[in-house]
């Protein structure tokens, strides 16, 4: 039976958003979060990966995560919160084969690597398959979603909805309207995004949006600060911390976020715009990653870290 708070989130979930049926493809940091948000509002959730040891870190991700969230919000009611993990864990299943799981899709965000050849193949292959009404999105940080979309014949029904690491903390998601982006489909993903509890913003199809056009360029600048000699990593990171009030500092977050997930969105724009300083590389960026050392995930980055995650 189903927790009241389940039926309280689904109930707000349901008046807000058509969207009911989601498939997640890439089951890593944002795909598990993104399930995890959604399935907590009650919405059925299939998440989608290469392997069953994938899906398997995926779904412990989630219900570390969600153990998290019941501490919190159950503090005083252990049972309660045992409830909340084990109905939003029940909200999700998994699958290998993404073009089986997306048979009755509502709606399908990707989350994998950011290639786009292989978001097309992606994209193209399960245009043939899904319903003609399911809409697709990607969770992209830094491609436009309408290179992505023109892999498709619905492009009308393809849009961007970016999220952000840890997905079931940070309260914001961009949703992006692509040039041939419907109203229609904009205004689904736009109130589906709230229905999770989130508050969306609109944005074009421009190079990072809103947040990673300013959050990237900073964060390298306060590489190339070090690199300049004119502050150490950990007074940088106290001074953005102390004096702007930022949780983390641009190195700390640097490493949170993946030192190759920064560098690989900055190559790319640097690429195409390459003219504007603000996309420069940094050479100990380049060495930290040629060297696999890309942050919290692989133990270390700027700084080391213990298998907990947590800074040494
Ligand atoms: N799941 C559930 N709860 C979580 C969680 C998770 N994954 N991560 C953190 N929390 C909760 C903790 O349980 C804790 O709850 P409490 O306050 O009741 O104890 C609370 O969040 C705070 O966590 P911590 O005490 O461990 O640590 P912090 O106070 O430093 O908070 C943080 C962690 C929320 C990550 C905070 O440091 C923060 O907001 N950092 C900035 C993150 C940010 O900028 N993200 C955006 C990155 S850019 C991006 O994602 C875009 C992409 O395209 C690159």
């Amino acid at each position: 039976m189903l927790s009241t708070q389940i039926i309280r989130n689904m109930s707000t979930a349901n008046r807000l958003s058509q969207i009911k049926k989601l498939v997640v493809i890439g089951g890593g940091q944002m795909g598990s979060g993104i399930a995890q948000v959604s399935a907590v509002v009650g919405n059925e959730v299939i998440i989608v990966d290469q392997n069953e040891e994938l899906l398997a870190k995926s779904r412990s991700t989630i219900e570390k995560s969600l153990q998290r969230v019941a501490a919190k919000k159950y503090k005083d009611e252990p049972e309660k919160g045992k409830t909340f993990v084990q109905e939003s864990m029940s909200q999700i299943q998994t699958n290998t084969d993404a073009e089986t799981a997306v048979q009755n899709a509502d709606l399908v965000v990707e989350a994998i690597v950011e290639n786009l050849k292989i978001k097309q193949d992606l994209f193209k292959s399960l245009d043939a398959v899904a319903p003609a009404n399911t809409i697709f999105a990607s969770n992209t940080s830094s491609l436009p979603i309408r290179d992505i979309a023109s892999s498709t014949k619905r492009e009308d029904r393809f849009g961007g909805v970016h999220f952000f690491n840890p997905v079931p903390m940070m309260k914001l998601v961009e949703v992006i309207k692509a040039p041939n982006t419907s109203q229609e489909t904009f205004d689904a993903l736009f109130t589906w995004s709230k229905s999770l509890g989130k508050t969306a913003v609109s944005c074009k199809d421009t190079p990072g949006f809103l947040v990673n056009r300013l959050l990237v360029p900073y964060t390298a600048e306060a590489v190339r600060l070090y690199e300049r000699g004119h502050g150490s990593i950990k007074d940088i990171d106290i001074a953005m911390k102390l004096g702007a009030g930022y949780p983390m500092g641009p190195f700390e977050l640097t490493d949170y976020v993946g030192l190759d997930t920064c560098k690989f969105i900055l190559d790319g724009w640097r690429e195409a715009m390459p003219d504007n300083p603000l996309f420069d590389g940094s050479p100990l960026m380049d060495k930290l990653v040629s060297e696999g050392k890309l942050g919290v995930k692989s133990g270390e980055g700027f700084y080391k870290y213990n298998n907990k995650g947590q800074k040494m």
